[in-house]
């Protein structure tokens, strides 16, 4: 979601990596917009708990304090319709690539998004999207800093993680990958180094807040290791796309087997368990 609507780029913008079971996307955000999207939503009645996922217009134009003033407009109009709200700031958000991971741009981001949440007399919880690390073993310096920026922020919890541009260790050939051209790397290749992350921020946070795992999750084996790294939750997308919508029944029916197993009574005994 974005404040202002968009078309994203021009097709082609998803590529299947077959034999990597993974997909390289540049969509860049196509969306209706906040107001739209608020609109829907006030329309729709739903049972389950809603997150929303905010991220800055896609627009190299929009830099610094107006980046920020566009993730505000977004806030505003959708959180206080919201159950969860994921600042997506591992999205280029500068003309010089430079993203919402940036020390102080985040500290500013996180600032006055959770000045604007008081404001609203909002309890609405407020995470962050981070990249994934560039590999399983990784400095932990760079990440820490945002880590404590946004514990000292109070933000509610961590999303890990967004797509990969790197493409390193992949089995599709060289040229077919330069043929596809530059996108986010999402599926298998990233699952290790994304539970990576997750098992970081666990123990850096000593599971004190929520850590929703994402990145190559596509059975309940590779759920049941976010778990165990120290996720709560656990999102997928290049799963469904490889496996179809009977993966999610498929992956609780696993995880019951997996808990059961290992003698845990429910998913929230075995959260960092292998932290
Ligand atoms: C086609 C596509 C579109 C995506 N769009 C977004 C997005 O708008 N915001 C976001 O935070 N992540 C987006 N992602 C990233 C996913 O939410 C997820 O973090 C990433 O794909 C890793 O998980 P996976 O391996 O299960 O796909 C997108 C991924 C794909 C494949």
């Amino acid at each position: 979601m974005t404040a202002r609507p968009s078309d994203g780029n021009p097709t082609p913008r998803a590529f299947r990596l077959p034999e990597d079971r993974a997909l390289v996307n540049r969509m860049g955000l196509n969306n209706e917009g906040a107001d739209a999207v608020a609109e829907h939503l006030r329309d729709t009645s739903r049972s389950i708990p809603l997150g929303i996922n905010l991220a800055k217009t896609h627009d190299p134009a929009i830099l610094g304090d107006t980046a920020t003033e566009d993730f505000l407009y977004s806030f505003r109009r959708l959180a206080p319709l919201a159950d969860y709200v994921a600042l997506n700031v591992s999205c280029p958000n500068t003309a010089e690539g430079k993203t919402f991971e940036e020390p102080a741009a985040f500290d500013g981001l996180l600032t006055a998004v959770m000045n604007e949440r008081d404001a609203l007399g909002l309890a609405v919880p407020v995470l962050v999207k981070l990249s994934p690390p560039a590999e399983v073993s990784f400095d932990p310096g760079p990440v820490d800093e945002l880590i404590d920026l946004a514990l000292g922020h109070g933000i509610t919890g961590f999303v890990a993680t967004n797509t990969a541009s790197d493409r390193s260790s992949l089995r599709t050939d060289g040229a077919r990958l330069k043929e596809i051209g530059r996108g986010g790397l999402s599926g298998r290749p990233l699952a290790e180094r994304s539970t990576a992350l997750v098992r970081h921020l666990y123990r850096r946070t000593g599971g004190r807040i929520p850590i929703i795992g994402v990145g190559g999750v596509d059975s309940a084996e590779t759920a049941y290791r976010k778990i165990r790294a120290g996720a709560s939750l656990v999102e997928l997308y290049t799963g469904l796309v490889y496996e179809g919508p009977g993966l999610i029944r498929r992956i609780n029916r696993g995880l019951i087997r997996l808990l059961e197993r290992d003698g845990f009574a429910s998913v929230g005994e075995a959260v960092g368990t292998a932290a």
